[in-house]
């Protein structure tokens, strides 16, 4: 789960970053009401993408009707296809110099890395590419984790300045603190400020959690969910215990198994070349027990999207079989009643297909088609939803 900037702080002010939390507002009255309070301040945008401030959505504001106007155009805003719904109002502390500063997991050498720059900013991505060198890259062996050693070898290597280089050194600590403690996959400040009379401090926060831990170590983490911004049909999936993942074609699939789901999408994706361009809508593995009540939360949730057009069953019978999988449809077809009223494409193989075939056949159900291969199905999927 990526968090918004203001929940990445909360996480900061618990293990002792340096920052300062605000205010999250949802009006332009509320963030006159904070203004009001802080003097001159900064209104930021708080959706999860970064280039805020690049788009217009970081504005400083010398008095309260200022922030009225700010928060009044950024709330509303689009920032990188995603609405702002909420602005952090913060006191203004113009940065005397801006660093960047991230750990992160590093899948591929199998440890954590951290990124450090003297020259953070907004320009961050142009010094990486002008000027790679500004940029250090320093690996982490995760069994030895940052100590105090640690952290100045990175503050050194990183060049921060003598004035702040014993903060840097504190903050580099606290930082992976937050890493480590909250099971994070990133944890990102940028900028890392120097601020007036050489205070260095969090301006900005980004943190990604692992959503494997949230759901064992850290319930806690639950509370950084904020329903209106999850996808309704992501979160209804969610709700049933579906793995669900919504995508922008006209194609629902639905398939038993990680790895068919994912060659069903490439599989309607070549097929739709020819039919329109169509796509597929989503990645919904039904897993191993595809019974009548599987099978109808998962129509259910696809035919919930209207984008959808036509739908893809594609299974493939093993511990569950293919009569067991048929019956799941008609009884899914059963408990929609009226609710089902877009094409299904169903390709059965594997375990007890002869069966399970014949119950479909005899199910005659105006919205099935059958079709034996994978392929065919695929093509005949998206025939219909460019239909
Ligand atoms: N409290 C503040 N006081 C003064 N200036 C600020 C403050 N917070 C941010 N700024 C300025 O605004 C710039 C952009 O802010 P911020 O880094 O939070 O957004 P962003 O970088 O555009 O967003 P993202 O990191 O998601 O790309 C900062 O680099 C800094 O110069
Ligand atoms: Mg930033």
């Amino acid at each position: 789960m990526d968090l918004m900037e203001y929940q990445a702080k909360e996480l900061f002010a618990k293990h002792g970053v340096t920052t300062t939390l605000g205010k999250v507002v949802t009006t332009p009255e509320e963030a006159r009401s904070a203004a009001e309070e802080y003097g001159f301040c900064v209104v930021k945008a708080q959706v999860k993408a970064g280039g805020r401030g690049k788009a217009g959505g970081v504005k400083l504001a010398k008095t309260p009707d200022e922030a009225f106007e700010h928060a009044s155009n950024i709330l509303g805003m689009e920032i990188k296809g995603l609405t702002v719904n909420r602005v952090l109002v913060t006191p203004a502390t113009p940065p005397q110099e801006e660093y960047y500063f991230s750990f992160l997991l590093d899948r591929s050498n199998r440890q954590y890395l951290c990124i450090a720059s003297v020259e953070g900013g907004v320009e961050i991505e142009e010094v990486a590419k002008t000027n790679p060198d500004a940029v250090k890259q320093i690996a982490i062996d995760p069994g030895a984790g940052v100590d105090e050693a640690k952290a100045r070898e990175i503050a050194t290597e990183a060049k921060f300045p003598e004035a702040v280089f014993e903060q840097a050194v504190t903050m580099i600590q606290a930082l992976y603190t937050v890493f480590v403690e909250e099971d994070a996959t990133l944890v990102e400040v940028n900028p890392l400020a120097r601020l007036e009379g050489d205070k260095l401090e969090a301006l900005d926060g980004k943190v990604s959690l692992d959503d494997n831990a949230s759901e064992v170590r850290h319930h806690e983490h639950e509370a950084f969910e904020i329903s209106e911004e999850t996808d309704p049909l992501e979160a209804k999936a969610k709700a049933k215990g579906l793995n669900y993942v919504k995508l922008d074609g006209e194609v629902g699939i639905i398939g038993n198994g990680a790895g068919l789901v994912m060659s069903t999408l490439d599989v309607v994706a070549y097929a739709g070349e020819a039919h329109g361009g169509v796509k597929p809508a989503n990645f919904l593995d039904i897993g191993g027990g595809a019974n009548a009540e599987v099978m109808a939360n998962g129509l259910d949730v696809i035919l919930g999207d209207e984008q959808v057009k036509s739908v893809f069953v594609n299974v493939f019978g093993g511990i569950t079989a293919c009569d067991e999988v048929a019956n799941g449809i008609k009884g899914a077809l059963e408990i929609l009643g009226d609710q089902a009223t877009k094409p299904l494409v169903v390709r059965l193989d594997g375990n007890n297909v002869d069966k399970g075939r014949a119950i479909l056949d005899e199910l005659n159900h105006p919205l099935v088609t059958q079709v034996a291969t994978m392929d065919g199905a695929a093509d005949k999927a998206a025939e219909l939803a460019n239909g």
